[in-house]
């Protein structure tokens, strides 16, 4: 009897303790209907809870189907990992203030090891632009899809739609995955950003479409170690280091590398943008490489006089200290005259800008490169020339 029963104990327990055995929760079995009308958030919820307390990692499995939800909040640290498995959509309520006052639509605050795989989210922005657009009185807008002091996250193969402002924000996170995602609004739509990062390491984002009425990608302060390649961005503001330096004593951007990047009919290509402020923060180590611009009215910008309205920052200098800014095989076409354009601060000149193997034309010859308190060198082909 022995010899049968321990050989069917060891099967049992490699069964429970395997690691691919990983429990699965289906959002419908938890009361949600695909019909994008009833409330999917107390289910959506429950959902999270039973797979947050699952000593097992868990799957989250949303299926195909339209589903409302409100304004909700998944809350870690969790006892094991979390795969959220979207066929679906994620639909937001028709009113835009159900989203509009909580600021963030979906908001994962300290969470380890998540997966959010696949998926639509539809935050159905229009009516809180029109809104803002004609000056009235409006909630302040929502984030689509917010990841604070979160760490070793995958987002992949998603999709968001019509964010109220922007879609994707990384705050305060370690070691995040931003993959084959794309991202949509329409070109005149309000600061609908694609993609914001601040106050984050080891976040790369990659084989990814942006195409918005703000910035496709935007990085804010204490961002370092940021990966971005194979990004087709446009229209849209382009991809942005900034705006930097509104506060006093801000934490510094580091070591971002930007490759494989198209821009097409964006306002900007690759920007740095910094308040005319004084500020402790730095901008050190940016590498952007092997980038195509098509029509593009400001490929290479480093702009130091930010001062909309004059908000306290007439006659005043940016305090960011710009230095180690490479610039290497970017070639394409600029819809306006002046392709490069460094417009450094007179008190903190923008140091250690290297330009090489540059090509950029506007109407069938060369452009126009400005320079003002910019140093640094370049090497091989620098058309327009360089004013460095
Ligand atoms: C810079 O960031 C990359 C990731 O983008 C990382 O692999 C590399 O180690 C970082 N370099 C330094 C000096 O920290």
């Amino acid at each position: 009897m022995a010899k049968l029963i321990i050989p069917l104990l060891l099967l049992f327990l490699l069964f429970v303790f395997s690691p691919s055995n990983a429990v699965s929760y289906n959002l419908v079995s938890f009361g949600a209907r695909p019909d994008g009308r009833a409330d999917a958030t107390k289910p959506f919820l429950r959902a999270w809870a039973s797979a947050c307390q699952s000593v097992r990692p868990s799957t989250i499995h949303v299926p195909r189907g339209r589903y409302l939800m409100k304004p909700a909040v998944f809350r870690g640290p969790c006892k094991s990992r979390i795969l959220i498995k979207i066929d679906g959509t994620i639909l937001a309520p028709n009113n835009y203030y159900a989203i509009g006052n909580a600021g963030n639509w979906l908001l994962f605050v300290q969470v380890t090891g998540l997966s959010v795989l696949g998926g639509t989210l539809d935050a159905r922005g229009a009516g809180f632009w029109a809104c803002r657009n004609a000056g009235r009185n409006c909630p302040a807008g929502a984030r689509t899809i917010t990841f604070n002091y979160a760490n070793n996250i995958l987002i992949s193969g998603l999709t968001s739609i019509n964010s109220q402002t922007t879609h994707v924000v990384v705050n305060r996170c370690n070691n995040v995955m931003v993959q084959k995602v794309q991202i949509l609004a329409p070109d005149q739509s309000p600061n609908t950003d694609g993609i914001h990062v601040q106050f984050s390491t080891g976040v790369t984002i990659r084989s990814s479409g942006i195409r918005t009425g703000d910035d496709c990608i935007s990085i804010g302060p204490g961002t370092s170690n940021l990966w971005i390649d194979h990004i087709a961005c446009g229209p849209g503001h382009g991809i942005s280091i900034g705006s930097l330096g509104k506060d006093l004593r801000e934490s510094g951007v580091q070591n971002v590398t930007v490759k494989n990047a198209v821009f097409t009919g964006t306002d900007n290509g690759v920007r740095i943008k910094t308040w005319a402020r004084p500020s402790s923060g730095y901008v050190r180590g940016v590498l952007y490489e092997n980038i195509i611009m098509k029509d593009v009215k400001n490929p290479i910008i480093i702009d130091q006089r930010y001062c909309p309205d004059n908000q306290g920052c007439s006659r005043q200098s940016s305090g960011i200290k710009i230095n180690q800014v490479a610039y290497k095989r970017i070639r394409g076409t600029s819809a306006t005259q002046v392709a490069v354009k460094f417009d450094c601060s007179s008190s903190n000149p923008c140091k250690g800008i290297r330009l090489h193997n540059i090509r950029l034309t506007y109407l069938n010859r060369p452009a126009q490169s400005s320079c003002t308190n910019a140093r640094g060198t370049t090497s091989g082909f620098v058309i327009p020339s360089s004013c460095l």
